[in-house]
């Protein structure tokens, strides 16, 4: 029986633990998805340190949308849609760069950095007095902020603002991405992996699945854990979980870094485990004890799709899932550092991309996701509604120390919960959806949540 028999309605049921599979595979879904979600929702487009000088642009995605996001001559941001008014050619086909214009390529369309349509190719001849220029420049997308140099629009004109969108998650983020004075950079291009599956997959996993690593991951674990070292073999096991109402969550807050993690030492390992421990009395001042360490070898995921990686094995990454198709999609990461971090530290980090993101661990989880992918042809399998109940009723939303509702990391589906509950919110609302219990503050105080 299909799902358009019971209305998006039954896809997902947050308080029984229940979700159907086929969020994961029908292109009506799809569809309906890539316009009330990802039209509606604060997405990442890029980071600050990407766009250093005026005309400096990225190009990237929100949703299916191609957009330009670039550094104005004023210094501010725009982002707009990278499609011609002409024929919706793409008018920027490089991944990112400096430029003075865009001028699509098909007949020669030209743009100014502000979208600004300038020139027409013939503009007498072919339309005499017919085109008004100023009616043709590029589409903008309304909303673009910025959090301490992530860069996030928003096709959305009554959307909330980012910081209100964010919430709690700031806390979090900030232990990420303002531990020192000049927050995070990014450190070279980005890394574009397609993977077969769909794009929330990948981004449940990282708002709350600490569950799969030892077993996905065992022989990537193998592959560095030191036989010799002492203490618990698995250092995900321990640490919290955090997860709100408005979708993100955080796959596991582990206080104690990197140090009793059973990494086979090498001499990256070593100089970037220094590096944390030499600025842990800057960052307990600048942010309090509880963030010190955090967030540690663990995964987060604002709702939708921006995702991040800390300290596992020395390196950090940024990213975002980037839907393509129901059951394909490319994942975008991107290295990120302590701006202040000194040359070698960075250097270190940098090497260490490819031992997680970028190599062993990462085909683990493709392999996961394609397989899943691969049973989903299956209508018998489709119509059998998927577990997500691990944890229900361990949350709790008092925790004296850490903002938003904490469960333990290992044991909890709660942020699968309140991912799936928010997805399903923008796809049967035509409105914006608020939240219907507990409004998200920029403090990390939170009111009445459930
Ligand atoms: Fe861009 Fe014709 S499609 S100029
Ligand atoms: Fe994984």
């Amino acid at each position: 029986m299909s799902w358009r028999d019971h209305g998006i309605e039954a896809l997902v049921q947050p308080d029984e633990g229940l979700v159907s599979p086929e969020i994961f595979h029908d292109q009506e879904l799809f569809d309906i998805e890539s316009r009330k979600l990802f039209m509606r929702t604060w997405l990442f487009v890029g980071h600050e340190s990407q766009l250093v000088k005026r005309g400096d642009f990225i190009s990237t995605y929100m949703g299916l949308n191609p957009v330009l996001v670039v550094r104005q001559r004023d210094g501010g941001i725009k982002v707009m849609l990278n499609a011609c008014r002409h024929r919706g050619m793409k008018v920027c086909r490089a991944d990112g760069g400096n430029s003075r214009a865009f001028t699509c390529t098909f007949h020669g369309w030209s743009y100014g950095l502000d979208g600004e349509l300038n020139n027409v190719p013939m503009q007498d001849t072919a339309y005499g007095d017919r085109l008004d220029r100023s009616q043709y420049g590029l589409v903008q997308v309304p909303r673009v902020d910025t959090y301490k140099g992530l860069i996030f629009a928003n096709f959305d004109e009554s959307a909330p603002s980012l910081l209100d969108y964010l919430g709690d998650m700031t806390w979090y983020l900030d232990a990420l991405v303002d531990r020192r004075e000049g927050g995070i950079e990014v450190l070279g291009g980005v890394h574009k992996i397609v993977h077969r599956g769909n794009w929330k997959m990948g981004a449940e996993q990282f708002a709350g699945d600490n569950y799969h690593a030892f077993l996905t991951h065992v022989s990537a674990s193998m592959s560095w854990r030191d036989e010799d070292a002492e203490g618990d073999p698995n250092p995900l096991k321990a640490g919290l979980q955090f997860t709100s109402r408005a979708g993100h969550g955080i796959a596991g807050w582990r206080k104690n870094g990197m140090d009793d993690a059973p990494y086979v030492p090498s001499p990256d390992y070593e100089l970037v485990a220094k590096y944390y421990r030499d600025t842990a009395a800057e960052v307990r001042n600048r942010l309090g004890a509880e963030r010190v360490d955090g967030p540690s070898l663990t995964a987060g995921n604002v709702f939708p799709n921006f995702s991040y990686l800390s300290r596992v094995f020395c390196h950090n990454s940024i990213g975002v899932w980037h839907p393509r198709t129901p059951d394909t999609f490319q994942y975008w990461r991107y290295c990120v550092v302590d701006k202040a971090a000194p040359p070698e530290v960075k250097r270190a980090i940098m090497n260490n991309m490819h031992i997680w993101p970028l190599g062993v661990a990462d085909s683990d989880d493709g392999e996961n996701w394609s397989e899943i992918s691969a049973n989903l042809t299956s209508p018998a399998v489709r119509d059998t509604m998927l577990n997500y109940q691990m944890g229900m009723g361990a949350a709790r939303d008092d925790h004296p120390l850490f903002p938003g509702t904490i469960t333990e990391s290992y044991v909890a589906e709660e942020s699968h919960r309140n991912f799936y509950r928010r997805w399903q919110e923008f796809m049967a609302s035509d409105e914006y959806p608020d939240l219907k219990s507990g409004v998200l503050t920029a403090t990390g105080a939170t009111a009445g949540k459930e």
